[in-house]
């Protein structure tokens, strides 16, 4: 549906070529101080039109803080915040032709309403709330010091052999990219441009590190911390798959491979993850998201009109060549959302946390 959480929970409103994209944020503690210069610098690094390798639609993206927050503080009462829609190209789309891959297709027999314009709700435009909603996460995450970073370490058949920890978070926050691996940008942004000259697109692999987490988030069984995160990954537009610790990786391993063995404390090694029997075991979470290549291609495809007619289409339009790259800032958001919101359930998890709060 269009809300996501329980403790932490925020609803998204609005589409592609409306007037608006926002969210309302419930659950947020009163207390945290506002920092409206992050949730820009969040924005921004979603936002269309920074360069050549995303959408050349541009726009700016400037948030609207319309309620929950009182000189500089969150007052524990519902967040609204807003972002208008200014650089909407209606005509580019057509009113009755599906494109192929799109959510367009599946969005019109279930609802037999088409929002032909720009994708209407089936555009990952309303990945601008989620990144609202994580930013603001963030500030709740950021009271404990744990931080989550993002980026990308794979492009078309393209793949960093840095391993997880080698990958270079402060490289990505600066790379046009997001590119965890200074060694292949290079080759990430030419296999990007080839697809884009070639008037293709492509796929890309992106890489997730909650750093600092506390122990015990996460709930056993029915809402595994895993289970989570996939539930609000997969939820992203375009998001194929993703792995936690070793992943896929695991399940071709003996177990004397992929146990994890605790030494003075700690973990000798992260196959897990950081999180068993979907709770949070207070290693490093670590995850991977695959997102497929853009569907809007502006190569001639075969396709079928809300009439049923076969038709071969030739899109226009402007569209990002490789979505995973502003899809790795959505899916930091995503993930910062889940550590709030369990971070919030935990409190109530036992006894002794209630006494501290209550005695
Ligand atoms: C940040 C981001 C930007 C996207 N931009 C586009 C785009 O410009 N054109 C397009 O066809 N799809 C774009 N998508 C992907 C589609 O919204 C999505 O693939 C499509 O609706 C089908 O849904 P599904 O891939 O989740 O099944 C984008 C996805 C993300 C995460």
């Amino acid at each position: 549906m269009n809300s996501f959480g329980t403790r932490f929970k925020f609803t998204s409103f609005g589409e592609s070529h409306g007037v608006a994209i926002g969210c309302v944020i419930d659950g947020m503690p009163a207390g945290i101080k506002f920092d409206k210069v992050f949730l820009q610098d969040m924005l921004d690094k979603r936002k269309p039109g920074q360069n050549k390798f995303s959408t050349p639609r541009k726009e700016e993206d400037k948030a609207q803080i319309l309620s929950g927050v009182f000189e500089g503080y969150t007052t524990g009462t519902p967040i609204s915040i807003v972002v208008f829609n200014e650089n909407t190209r209606s005509k580019d789309y057509e009113k009755d032709v599906f494109r192929p891959a799109h959510a367009d297709f599946t969005y019109y027999y279930k609802y037999g309403i088409r929002d032909y314009k720009g994708g209407g709700r089936a555009s990952a435009r309303e990945s601008v709330a989620r990144v609202i909603a994580g930013a603001v996460a963030c500030m709740l995450l950021k009271e404990f010091g744990i931080e989550i970073m993002s980026g990308v370490f794979g492009v078309g058949n393209i793949d960093s052999k840095l391993s997880n920890d080698e990958f270079d978070f402060d490289y990505a926050e600066n790379s046009e990219i997001y590119a965890l691996d200074n060694n292949l940008e290079q080759s990430f942004k030419d296999e990007i441009l080839k697809a884009k000259k070639n008037k293709n697109s492509i796929g890309a692999r992106i890489f997730t590190r909650v750093k600092n987490p506390i122990k015990g988030l996460g709930d056993p069984l029915y809402d595994k911390l895993d289970s989570k995160l996939a539930h609000a990954i997969m939820g992203i537009n375009a998001v194929k798959a993703i792995e936690i610790g070793s992943g896929i990786q695991s399940s071709y391993m003996y177990g004397s491979q992929n146990n994890d063995e605790l030494k003075d404390g700690v973990f000798l090694s992260n196959h897990s993850g950081g999180i068993l029997g979907g709770i949070s075991n207070g290693d490093f979470i670590d995850i991977k998201t695959y997102f497929k290549p853009t569907p809007s291609i502006f190569l001639p495809q075969q396709t079928q009109n809300i009439q049923g007619k076969n038709i071969i289409y030739k899109l226009k339009g402007r569209h990002d060549p490789c979505v995973g790259i502003r899809g790795s800032v959505v899916v930091n958001a995503m993930v910062a959302i889940c550590i709030a919101d369990s971070l919030l359930l935990n409190a109530s998890s036992r006894l002794s946390n209630l006494m501290k709060i209550y005695k």
